[in-house]
């Protein structure tokens, strides 16, 4: 098959991890027969630093007019003390938005041997299996009213507002039921709705919608008692289903369990052009050392291959080369472990990509 795919390296580690999975991609194209054209593109602090804001006109355009985005990551602590409408961050909230990607899949699921490199028991993580389905285009990220105020008393007051409309939940839980069916049938929906409004329609919603499924099962549970039940016993969940921020708290939960955040992949799909990016974010401490591991950019990049071109044997060969790569003791820094090859971010991209079947 012929692909665009835009090419959106941003800031910190993501200038360092996303050339590696287009090594990997463009192998891929190679072994496999397809075309696909690489287009880079300007996104956080690099497009201010070059144009003056976070998401430029012309990358959103490129991300448009492509069949599938790969992000690297956004932010550090140069651009952090502008205002947050010019922050890095806001380029990511843009896109999302602008792309309609209001389903973001970020499945978490511990190596064989990369049990030891978690920092909870063996017995706690080993065989853990989680998607997390975080809704990403509302609740309290887009919902308004929004911003701080000048209170008359020369007090200031900053507002967020978590809201969410039945259809905003219809789809981001069938987009959880379906994943469901493909895996072990089964939804364990996250709210508040001890406490929030929204999370009682939220929940409402969901079970409305869950009549649909009637072969998967569904419970709910409370955002707390999720964040505990994840370091307790991380194996009884399969799909859970969050709104944005509570997704966004409970992936990099899930992703630790995994041993390091540095391996999970994400894919956001919606309207039309998918975007795949790692859940991790620029980590401006270890940039620019070559030590950054591609592995959550690479599987991101199989998610494409997969999710936005239904390309499911070659997404295969890539998460296979992975666990080759991993077996044969190569690591880097963050999943190191004694006895372990440990290899720069460089050196992990060619291995895996020597592993390419
Ligand atoms: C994520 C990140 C982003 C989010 C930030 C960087 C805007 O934490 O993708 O999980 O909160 O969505
Ligand atoms: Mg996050």
């Amino acid at each position: 098959m012929n692909a665009k795919i835009a090419v959106l390296a941003g800031d910190g580690v993501g200038r360092e991890i996303v050339p590696e999975a287009v090594k990997i991609l463009k192998a891929v194209a190679q072994k496999y027969h397809h075309t696909f054209e690489f287009v880079p593109g300007d996104i956080g602090g690099q497009a201010i630093d070059k144009v003056g804001v976070p998401l430029p006109q012309e990358t959103l355009a490129l991300a448009k007019q492509s069949d599938a985005v790969l992000l690297g990551a956004v932010g550090g602590p140069k651009w952090e003390g502008l205002e947050y409408s010019l922050r890095p961050e806001r380029a990511l909230l843009g896109i999302r938005e602008a792309l309609g990607l209001y389903a973001n899949l970020r499945p978490a699921k511990v190596y064989a041997n990369l049990v030891d490199a978690s920092t909870l028991k063996r017995e706690v993580v080993e065989g853990i299996d989680v998607l997390v389905v975080r809704e990403l285009t509302g609740g309290i990220y887009f919902g308004k009213p929004k911003g701080i105020e000048k209170l008359p008393n020369g007090e200031e007051r900053g507002v967020n507002t978590e809201v969410y409309t039945t259809d905003e939940v219809r789809r981001i839980a069938k987009v959880a039921f379906e994943a469901a069916r493909k895996r072990r049938k089964k939804v364990t929906s996250v709210d508040k709705a001890n406490v929030l409004e929204s999370s009682e329609l939220w929940r409402k919603v969901v079970i409305d919608a869950h009549k649909s499924y009637p072969d998967v099962e569904l419970s709910h549970i409370y955002v707390d008692n999720a964040a505990m039940q994840l370091v307790r016993n991380p194996r009884q969940f399969d799909v859970l289903l969050c709104n944005n921020m509570f997704g966004d708290i409970l992936s990099d939960e899930a992703a630790m369990l995994t041993g390091s955040i540095g391996m999970l992949p994400s894919a956001s799909i919606g309207a039309k052009v998918g975007l795949f990016e790692p859940i991790h974010g620029s980590a401006p401490d270890i940039a620019g050392k070559n030590i950054a591991n591609p592995i959550a950019t690479i599987a991101s990049a199989a998610m494409m291959l997969s999710y936005a071109f239904q390309l499911d044997k070659e997404a295969e060969a890539i998460e296979q080369a992975i666990v080759k790569t991993l077996d044969l003791g190569y690591r880097t820094k963050d999943i190191q472990s004694p006895g372990a090859r440990i290899v720069g971010t460089t050196e992990m991209g060619d291995a895996i990509l020597r592993n390419l079947n």
